[in-house]
């Protein structure tokens, strides 16, 4: 390699460095701020294994986040389904988005409840983008649904109710 190719490589090397810093600079400028940092420090701690780091899910192991929870988050129904599914967890065949899962989410009855509510308004408003007429959920949400015991078979058939497609 003769000294000319080296120090082509070696510009080459450097700009494609500082292109990749631009690029990551002007990307964090555009990137909107979270929202709720509570959640999303809970969200990387509890769920990201299974759900992904932004919510995109991951097709042998959990469904995508980024769009049926927001939806759920309009209704009073949907809202109650969010604190089940975190409360008891997920069993059994579900769609989402046309795919189909048939897994086990565990439950995380043992985060307290504004914990929990954080990590789902992190769901809802910053992976989903909820409209801005969508409120929050709260701690006593979350409460609500834990003085109710139910298992992940019967989180299931609550999501039937208000899930956009069968099953
Ligand atoms: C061990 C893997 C795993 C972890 C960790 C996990 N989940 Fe899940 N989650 C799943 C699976 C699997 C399903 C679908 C279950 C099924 O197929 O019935 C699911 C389903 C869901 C759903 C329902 C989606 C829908 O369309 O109804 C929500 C909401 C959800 N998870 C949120 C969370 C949140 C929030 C956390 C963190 C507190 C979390 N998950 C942690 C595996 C996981």
């Amino acid at each position: 390699m003769s000294r000319f190719g080296s120090t082509l490589r070696s510009t080459a090397a450097a700009l494609a460095c500082l292109l990749t810093l631009a690029a990551a600079a002007a990307h964090a400028a555009d990137a909107p701020a979270v929202q709720f940092a509570d959640g999303a420090a809970s969200f990387q701690a509890n769920c990201s294994v299974c759900h992904g780091a932004a919510g995109t899910g991951l097709p042998s192991l959990a469904p995508p986040l980024i769009s049926y929870p927001a939806r759920y988050a309009a209704s009073p129904e949907g809202r109650r389904q969010l604190a089940m599914t975190v409360l008891y967890g997920l069993f059994g065949a579900i769609t989402v988005d046309d795919k189909h899962f048939d897994f086990k989410m565990p439950d995380f009855s043992r985060l307290d409840d504004a914990t929990l509510a954080a990590t789902l308004n992190f769901v809802v408003f910053d992976i989903g983008h909820a409209a801005a007429s969508v409120k929050p959920l709260t701690a006593a949400d979350i409460a609500a649904e834990r003085a109710q015991p139910l298992d992940g078979a019967a989180v299931r058939e609550h999501r039937k109710a208000v899930a956009p497609a069968a099953p």
